[in-house]
């Protein structure tokens, strides 16, 4: 059974991301979406457990996708699970530079590791979890960027979005 990985901040998750992950949920029969602990990144808006409770509830009817967290190394936590496919999503040739990097160190580092890449559906190409909190952080209405319960979590954090 082919299993694959969407790992992420998802600080928060985004309707690219949601897309994104909705494509990759059709290649694989099995997609574990997990988002990073990272204490190191203090940046972050939303705890660990706010963004696996957002993550969870905006997967609910995707067959064969299941929310998960992890720490430390992706790579390790691939092999805890038995995948060997990291799959990310790329805005833009901007990103690529990134995310080639990433994915150059994580083949060094587990040699049996693939990373594949979605390109972002073109509406939601301008889309990053940093601009949607700063547009929130402003009260501009971020409604139609995210889903139901990652906006419920930015409206508790400003209230005026
Ligand atoms: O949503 P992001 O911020 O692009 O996700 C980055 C993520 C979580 C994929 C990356 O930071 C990561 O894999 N962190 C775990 C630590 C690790 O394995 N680092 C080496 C790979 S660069």
């Amino acid at each position: 059974m082919a299993r694959a990985v969407f790992p992420g901040s998802f600080d928060p998750l985004h309707n690219g991301h949601l897309d994104a992950i909705r494509r990759a949920s059709r290649l694989f029969d099995q997609l574990t979406v997990a988002v990073v602990n990272n204490p190191l990144k203090r940046s972050n808006l939303f705890s660990l457990e706010e963004r696996l409770a957002i993550l969870e509830e905006a997967l609910v009817g995707l067959e064969g996708v299941e929310a998960d967290a992890f720490d430390g190394l992706l790579v390790e936590y691939l092999r805890r699970i038995d995948s060997r496919v990291i799959i990310k999503s790329l805005r833009g040739l901007s990103d690529l530079e990134t995310e080639a990097q990433m994915a150059h160190l994580n083949r060094h580092l587990s040699a049996e590791v693939e990373t594949t890449f979605i390109v972002t559906a073109p509406r939601w190409s301008y889309l990053s979890s940093t601009r949607v909190k700063e547009l929130a952080s402003f009260g501009a209405d971020v409604s139609g960027m995210v889903p139901e319960p990652s906006l419920r979590c930015l409206v508790g954090v400003f209230p005026e979005t």
